[in-house]
């Protein structure tokens, strides 16, 4: 059991808490203009990109030591054609340059809050969370608190692999936008065979 602050009581901030609740964590929530003297174990970043750096930037102390979840997907919403992070880092990357002191995990940015809730892409094939981060405990921690919730679990390497799974949270979105919903069922299929294959 862990101890787990969302800032963020959205879309994915919900989606994401009811699966830690429900595997038996305590969860509690920070909405906007709200704080709080202290957070858990685990911190989930359920809030838009542009909102990290104040959040970040308030909370640094309190942050020190914790486990912080970055699952934002930095889109430059104007172009919807690109990254608003620098193309050889990630928004995670940048947040763990801005946390030193905490151990910073990127997870969540390709699952949707639908497929958090249904727990099935497409009806069928279970949603996987993947995780990178350099950190070994704090991405075991973040696994324990997902199991029992329904979820698989995937470790996606290290933290450079941020850039690569936002690069994949960026194509869903524009697949989304575009209304090829199909793509966003085969991309998370073909992460789940690329697990199964061997070169
Ligand atoms: N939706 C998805 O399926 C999905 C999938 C993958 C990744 N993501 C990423 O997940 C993040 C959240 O997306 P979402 O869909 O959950 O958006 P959302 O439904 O709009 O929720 C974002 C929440 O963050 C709150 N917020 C803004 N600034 C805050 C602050 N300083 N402190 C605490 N809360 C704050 C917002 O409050 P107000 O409404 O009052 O502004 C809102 O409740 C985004 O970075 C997105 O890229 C989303």
């Amino acid at each position: 059991m862990a101890t787990i602050t969302i800032f963020g009581k959205g879309n994915m901030g919900t989606a994401i808490g009811e699966n830690l609740q429900a595997a038996g964590n305590v969860v509690s929530y920070i909405g906007k203009g709200e704080s709080a003297d202290s957070v858990g174990d685990i911190v989930v970043l359920a809030v838009p990109y542009p909102a990290l750096s104040s959040i970040v930037k308030e909370n640094a102390e309190k942050l020190a030591g914790k486990v912080v979840i970055d699952i934002t997907n930095p889109l430059d919403f104007d172009t919807f054609d690109s990254l608003v992070v620098p193309a050889d880092s990630s928004a995670a990357a940048e947040v763990q340059k801005a946390l030193p002191n905490s151990k910073v995990l990127k997870a969540f940015n390709t699952t949707f809050a639908g497929t958090l809730t249904s727990k099935t892409i497409g009806g069928s094939h279970q949603t996987t969370v993947l995780v990178a981060g350099d950190d070994a405990e704090a991405k075991s921690q973040v696994f324990a608190a997902l199991e029992g919730s329904g979820l698989a679990t995937l470790d996606a390497g290290s933290l450079k692999r941020a850039r690569e799974l936002e690069a994949v949270g960026f194509l869903q979105l524009t697949l989304a936008g575009s209304e090829k919903s199909a793509g966003m069922v085969d991309l998370d299929f073909l992460i789940k065979c690329q697990t199964t294959i061997r070169y």
